[in-house]
């Protein structure tokens, strides 16, 4: 691994319910900083929103990274999925120099307008603070085709490139990329964090479809607050809408 402790101790299963329960189950031996599960086939995986997170055994990753994010006021927590985002966006973008990589709110990549990968961040809080967080990602690599749900909507960098990638190769990239995102948040680069996450986010300070309850609305994407909420304007009213009430369509 190149980076300083992350993956350092790195549990490499042939098989897991969901990789992020894994990790929640080893947080009362209090693994290491930086403690990766990784799963070869992951027959449970859980997404955003309750939702299911199919990965064809063997051909993606499906990870999780403990971090002990102890500096950090759980009403900064989304913080944490501003800074996975641009790991992802950064291993993404040096994967696949001639695409258009996108962060979709609030934490969903998507190339060329489809979904290559997603985060789903789970905190441990101890009085005002995190005392741990589980970051879990789920990195579409060689897997070509996806069931008839995601058709359309899902792709991976095998189906962007049309060759097969050395999946370890990818962690290692995106481990790296975590890292150092982590330490800068650690270091308290929260300004250069938001601008960052704002520059790569789909629809910013543009006009865009978003579908509040079950209505879709023209929107313009103002920005996202230190809660992670989206801001949407429409005629001189701003309206801050939390991940269970908005969704950004593509
Ligand atoms: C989403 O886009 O809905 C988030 C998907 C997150 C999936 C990853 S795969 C590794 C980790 N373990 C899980 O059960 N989920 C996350």
């Amino acid at each position: 691994m190149n980076t300083l402790f992350t993956g350092h101790n790195f549990i490499d299963l042939p098989q897991a319910g969901s990789t992020n329960s894994v990790a929640h189950d080893l947080l009362s031996s209090h693994p290491a900083e930086g403690t990766v599960i990784r799963a070869r086939h992951q027959t449970g995986g859980r997404g955003q929103k309750g939702a299911q997170w199919h990965a064809e055994p063997g051909q993606n990753l499906t990870l999780s990274v403990i971090y002990y994010p102890t500096f950090l006021p759980a009403n900064r927590a989304f913080d944490l999925s501003r800074m996975a985002s641009l790991a992802l966006w950064h291993c993404l973008r040096s994967a696949l120099p001639e695409a258009s990589v996108a962060i979709k709110w609030p934490n969903d990549l998507l190339v060329n307008g489809r979904k290559i990968a997603g985060i789903l961040i789970e905190n441990q809080v101890s009085g005002p603070f995190l005392s741990s967080a589980i970051i879990g990602i789920g990195l579409n690599v060689n897997q070509e085709l996806f069931p008839e749900s995601q058709y359309k909507k899902a792709t991976s960098l095998r189906v962007i490139t049309g060759h097969e990638w050395e999946a370890d190769e990818v962690m290692h990239s995106l481990l790296q990329q975590l890292e150092g995102q982590y330490l800068g948040l650690r270091s308290q680069r929260i300004a250069a964090l938001e601008s960052a996450y704002l520059s790569h986010l789909l629809g910013y300070q543009e006009t865009i479809a978003v579908r509040i309850g079950a209505e879709v609305q023209q929107r313009h994407l103002v920005g996202v607050d230190v809660q992670g909420r989206l801001a949407l304007a429409r005629e001189g009213q701003l309206d801050y809408y939390d991940i269970k009430e908005a969704e950004v369509i593509i």
